[in-house]
C-alpha cells in the first residue's frame, strides 16, 4: 500500500509568489491522477514538493500512510520523468536505465535482468549500448520512462512527459503509457497543460488553477459538469460558449428569446449561461421554440463545421472586475456571437455564412454559473 496523500499544502516563495496556496488531494494505489493546469499555475511546483526537491511552507505529505515531510528524495522511494527526459549523454541507454540500481548497491546480475526486462516492455531491447544522442526524441521519453519504471518505486510523478513529442508520436505513446500504469498498480500523478492527455490516461483530474484544486473529479465528470466558469472554459475544445445573460423574473434573456432559470433561492440579476459548441442543435427556420441568428463565420474541419452563429436581437455582455472581484460591472459589446459544431450532412452541407439559422440549446445541456464568483448553480 503506498497511498499518497497530500494534506493542505502551501508553497509560498514571496508574499505574492504562492504558486500553492492550499491543496489536499489523495492517490490510491493503481490511481491515475493528473494534474491540469494553464501553464504557471503551480503544477511542476506542486510535483516538487512531492519529489522532495523543495520543502513546503505549510502542510503534510505522506506516502503509505508515512509523513515524509523532511525525507531526503532519495529516500522517498518515488521515481519522477521530467519534459527534458535529464538523461546522462555520456552513458548509454542500458546504463542510463540502471543508474538508480547502481546506487542502491543492487548485483549487477540484478541490475542487467531488471534493466532487460523493462527495456523490452518498452521496445529498447536493441538499443541497449546507444547514446541519448543517437536516440529520436520518443526513444529518449522511453528510456527516461525505463528509469523510473525499473526502480519499482511507491510512487510515480511525470512532468509534462509527451510534451517534446510530436503530435503523431505522443498519440501513441499516451496510449501505451495508459497500459503501461495500469500494469504498476502504484500511485501515478501526471502533470500536463493538455486537456486531451488528462482526459484520456486519467482516473482522476484536477484541475488546478489560481495554486488551488478547482474540481477533483474523473475526466468525464469534469467535462460534463464543471465545477465553475473556469473549469467549464479550460476543458473542451472548441470552448464552451459562455454568455453572460440579463435575468428577468425566473428568466434569461438571449436576444428575444426567454430561457427558464434554473432553480435558485433568488434571482441575480445577470447570470452565466455556459453550453458546448456540439450541444446546440440547427433546426428547421419554420420551428418557433428557437433562437435566430446569422452565420457569421464557417470554420471547416473536415467531417465538421465550427459555425459561429450572431444571435439575433442580443448584445454581447461582458464584465470588468478586478482580481478581487471586489469592483463589478457588467456592459454591453456588439452581438452574441455562439459557436456551435456541426457535423456535416446533407442537411447543412450548403449551409453559408450570412445565412438565416435557427438553434435549439437543450435545457439539461446548459451550464449555469454565478457571474461574479463563477461557482455552479445547477
Ligand atoms: N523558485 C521560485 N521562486 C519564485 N517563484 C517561483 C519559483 N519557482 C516557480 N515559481 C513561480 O511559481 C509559479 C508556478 O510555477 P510552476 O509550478 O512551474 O508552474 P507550471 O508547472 O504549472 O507551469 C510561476 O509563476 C513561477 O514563476
Ligand atoms: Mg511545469
Amino acid at each position: 500500500m503506498a497511498k499518497l496523500q497530500l494534506n493542505s499544502l502551501q508553497k509560498k516563495y514571496t508574499p505574492k509568489a504562492i504558486p500553492v496556496k492550499d491543496i489536499t488531494i489523495e492517490v490510491e494505489d493503481g490511481e491515475f491522477l493528473t494534474l491540469l493546469g494553464p501553464s504557471g499555475c503551480g503544477k511542476s511546483t506542486l510535483l516538487r514538493l512531492i519529489a522532495g526537491l523543495e520543502p513546503p511552507t505549510k502542510g503534510q505529505i505522506s506516502i503509505g500512510g508515512k509523513n515524509v515531510n523532511g525525507v531526503a528524495p532519495g529516500d522517498r522511494n518515488i521515481a519522477m520523468v521530467f519534459q527534458s527526459y535529464a538523461l546522462y549523454p555520456h552513458m548509454s541507454v542500458a546504463e542510463n536505465i540502471g543508474t538508480a540500481l547502481k546506487l542502491r548497491k543492487i548485483s549487477k546480475s540484478e541490475i542487467e535482468a531488471r534493466v532487460g526486462q523493462v527495456a523490452d516492455k518498452l521496445g529498447l531491447g536493441s538499443l541497449l549500448d546507444r547514446k541519448p544522442s543517437k536516440l529520436s526524441g520518443g526513444q529518449r521519453q522511453r528510456v527516461a520512462l525505463a528509469r523510473a519504471l525499473v526502480r519499482n518505486p511507491e510512487v510515480f510523478l511525470l512532468d509534462e512527459p509527451l510534451s517534446n513529442l510530436d503530435a503523431l508520436l505522443r498519440e501513441q505513446v499516451r496510449a501505451e503509457l495508459k497500459q503501461l500504469f495500469k500494469q504498476q498498480n502504484k500511485p501515478v500523478v501526471y502533470v500536463t497543460h493538455d486537456q486531451t492527455e488528462a482526459m484520456t490516461l486519467s482516473s482522476k483530474v484536477a484541475v488546478l488553477y489560481d495554486g488551488l484544486v478547482q474540481q477533483l473529479d474523473p475526466p468525464s465528470r469534469i467535462y460534463t459538469h464543471p465545477a465553475n466558469e473556469f473549469v467549464a472554459g479550460f476543458v473542451g475544445s472548441p470552448q464552451m460558449n459562455l454568455l453572460v445573460l440579463k435575468c428577468e423574473e425566473k428568466q434569461a434573456i438571449l436576444g428575444d428569446f426567454k430561457i427558464s432559470l434554473p432553480k435558485l433561492p433568488t434571482v441575480p440579476p445577470h447570470i452565466v449561461l455556459g453550453i458546448r459548441p456540439e450541444d446546440i442543435r440547427l433546426v428547421e427556420l419554420d420551428n418557433s421554440d428557437a433562437i435566430s441568428g446569422q452565420i457569421y463565420l464557417i470554420e471547416e474541419l473536415g467531417k465538421e463545421n465550427l459555425v459561429s452563429i450572431q444571435v439575433e436581437g442580443s448584445q454581447l455582455l461582458q464584465r470588468k472586475q478586478d482580481k478581487k472581484r471586489e469592483k463589478f460591472e457588467i456592459f454591453a459589446l456588439e452581438n452574441t456571437k455562439i459557436v456551435v459544431r456541426v457535423l456535416i450532412s446533407d442537411d447543412n452541407k450548403s449551409l453559408q455564412e450570412g445565412d438565416a439559422v435557427k438553434f435549439i440549446i437543450p435545457p439539461e445541456k446548459m451550464h449555469w454559473f454565478d457571474v461574479k464568483e463563477g461557482y455552479r448553480l445547477n
